[in-house]
């Protein structure tokens, strides 16, 4: 009976401790430094101090630490993370290690990224969602390049907190004039890169000293100890503060009656009856519900995940963002960003990548890169491309508008990734700057004689036969005789060739890589007015990138966009030779040169591939019956 009596109210007091645990706010760190300055021994010591490690891991520490260990037969902290991080050795491309520990105040993440050759990206990749940067430095070596990189890094992701860890403290004697050095000169970088927040903390992780509370051996620092600091700090969970922002992760529809839109608030706050606009499209509506995992919410918080029911029937999807109504985020398409680029292969200026910002993803380009900075030491540098783990300042245009803020305002709503659009790997990670004005002060001029129109009169249905190929395949030998037969058929048609327009409109273009992309941009664009005036157009340019001839292929209506491949082995090509320039690239007179010393990706799945060993002549036919003039597979004389 007693215990039945007591056991309701054991059980609530449980669960009431228990929901206030859990309720712990949450910090996010990152820690930056390598193994030499002491990292591992740091973040072992917190983890085995705040009782993360199990007792079975503790007694192959114990012993690991008696054979392996450096510390001469005490606990080597350093070996835990060996241990813990056997995931590295799968090959995950982005190596980022995360792991938790807590204490009565604070829950702990901490996003440890080892200190090789990728470390820019991998840093960027935990930088990105973390409050606060634990940044080390070795007392006897004070502030290194890597230091300098580490904090740009920071600074860039928006991480307004930094504690400065000047660790092995005990082999400089714990001397308070090196401490004050290191910590001053630091103090005076952070300045110049615009970290607010500086806590330096003499340590020593190996001996313990201002670890969990502070050490008698620094008798002269009267800041915290690091864990105390870090439970105290005021930094993490987004900011309640500014005009509600929502971008909609999803839409649930259960049942006729009833549609919600879900998401994680990225600002400010929620509550039934307030005004929300629906971006981009602008339409109004009133909250009617606030809807949290356990039911409805009076009002709901910035990092809240939660699902809001409009009082009005309007069209809101997957990517949209809900805002208040009096203060609504600018909406634009056209940005100065700062990208970190993770790809093994490089950015290139013009290329289409996906962009996803929030839980939109939109196609965009970088349009310009103004400069790149060398994270070491933040000087701006001329650039064409962004090459793994560079970081550039650009300008971004992107496919259609997106809701946004600037990204030191809001790290949800100004940050965002660049996802390749053939492997779909993340390749960037950005930052928004500003928006570009330029964007909004254009607009479409209406034509009132439209591309229809144009088609009509010369009784034909604009297409483009895209050739692509190595040099020497026969491209343009086909191209002109497939012109020559539409031609004397009546059909109106232009031939656009590498050649000729390398002489006229690309002739400030080469054959490097980001070159050829802007060709083959250029081209596309062309082509597609020639569309829109109503012509056939015949397009031969080695275009050796699939990205471009992508890029190309969307810029027509389904149907209009014929890939004809023009096939042959490069020896054959070679063989031929008709420019004597094959010769001349493999006595490495002519640089970048497809197929010997720059890449050719052949078409996936071209409307047509043709075995261009056979000569041009026999090939016409095949490209006339592909581009099915007549919509019977052939081509007659137009009406
Ligand atoms: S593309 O790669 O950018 O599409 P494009 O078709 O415009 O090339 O130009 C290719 C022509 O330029 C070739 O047919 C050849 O005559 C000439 N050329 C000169 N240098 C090179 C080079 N490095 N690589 C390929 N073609 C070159």
């Amino acid at each position: 009976m007693g215990a039945d009596a007591t056991a309701p109210e054991a059980a609530g007091g449980l669960a009431a401790r228990l929901r206030q645990h859990e309720a712990r706010p949450l910090l996010r760190l990152i820690t930056c430094g390598s193994v030499d300055d002491g990292k591992s021994t740091l973040i072992g010591r917190l983890l085995y101090e705040t009782g993360r490690v199990p007792e079975d891991q503790l007694a192959a520490l114990r012993a690991d630490s008696r054979r392996h260990g450096t510390q001469g037969g005490r606990i080597d902290y350093a070996l835990l993370l060996d241990g813990l991080s056997a995931e590295r050795e799968q090959g995950i491309t982005i190596d980022v290690a995360y792991r938790y520990f807590d204490t009565e105040r604070r829950k702990f993440i901490v996003a440890d990224c080892p200190g090789h050759e990728q470390y820019t990206r991998n840093m960027a990749t935990g930088a990105s969602t973390a409050d606060l940067a634990v940044v080390l430095v070795d007392a006897r070596k004070g502030l290194l390049p890597q230091t300098r990189r580490h904090s740009y890094i920071v600074s860039l992701l928006g991480i307004g907190h930094v504690v400065l860890a000047v660790n092995k403290m005990d082999l400089v004697g714990y001397d308070q004039a090196t401490f004050e050095a290191i910590a001053t000169g630091y103090r005076a970088l952070a300045a110049q890169l615009g970290i607010p927040h500086v806590q330096a903390i003499p340590l020593s992780a190996l001996e313990g000293d201002n670890l969990l509370a502070r050490s008698p051996n620094t008798p002269w620092y009267d800041g915290p100890a690091l864990l105390e600091h870090l439970e105290s700090v005021e930094a993490g969970g987004a900011a309640d503060a500014g005009p509600r922002r929502l971008p909609v992760q999803g839409v649930n529809r259960p049942h006729q009656d009833f549609r919600g839109f879900a998401g994680t608030i990225a600002a400010g706050s929620v509550a039934p009856g307030d005004e929300v606009v629906v971006l981009p499209s602008g339409r109004r509506s009133r909250v009617a519900a606030v809807l949290g995992p356990d039911g409805p919410l009076p009002r709901a918080r910035a990092g809240q995940a939660v699902t809001l029911t409009l009082a009005d029937e309007i069209d809101v999807g997957r990517g949209d963002a809900l805002a208040a109504a009096g203060d609504p985020p600018q909406v634009a398409d056209q940005f100065a960003a700062h990208v970190l680029w993770m790809g093994e292969a490089p950015l290139l200026p013009g290329r289409p990548y996906w962009l996803k910002i929030g839980t939109r993803t939109v196609a965009a380009s970088i349009s310009e890169i103004k400069h790149r900075v060398d994270v070491d030491t933040q000087e701006r540098l001329a650039a064409k491309r962004l090459e793994l783990n560079e970081v550039g300042y650009c300008n971004l245009a992107l496919e259609a508008p997106v809701a946004f803020a600037p990204y030191r305002e809001n790290r949800t709503l100004g940050g965002f990734i660049l996802i390749d659009r053939q492997s779909h790997d993340t390749v960037g990670a950005g930052t928004l700057d500003f928006a570009l004005r330029r964007a909004s002060n254009v607009h479409w001029q209406h034509l009132d004689v439209d591309r229809a129109a144009r088609a009509r009169l010369k009784g034909q249905v604009p297409k483009v036969v895209w050739f692509t190929g190595l040099s020497g395949a026969g491209k343009s030998t086909l191209a002109n005789l497939v012109d020559r037969r539409l031609h004397a058929m009546g059909y109106h048609t232009f031939v656009l060739d590498g050649d000729n327009v390398r002489h006229g409109l690309n002739r400030d273009l080469g054959f490097t890589d980001e070159d050829r992309v802007e060709n083959i941009r250029r081209v596309a664009e062309v082509a597609r007015l020639m569309t829109d005036a109503g012509l056939i157009v015949l397009v031969s340019f080695i275009s050796p990138f699939r990205a471009e001839r992508r890029m190309a292929r969307e810029r027509f209506a389904p149907g209009e966009f014929i890939e004809v491949f023009v096939d042959v082995p490069l020896e054959v090509a070679e063989a031929r030779d008709a420019k004597g320039l094959y010769r001349k690239a493999r006595a490495g007179l002519i640089p970048n040169f497809t197929g010997i010393s720059s890449p050719y990706e052949p078409p996936e799945r071209p409307e047509l591939h043709l075995d261009a060993t056979a000569p041009p002549e026999a090939l016409v036919e095949q490209v006339l019956a592909a581009l099915d003039l007549d919509g019977h597979g052939g081509v007659t004389p137009p009406a």
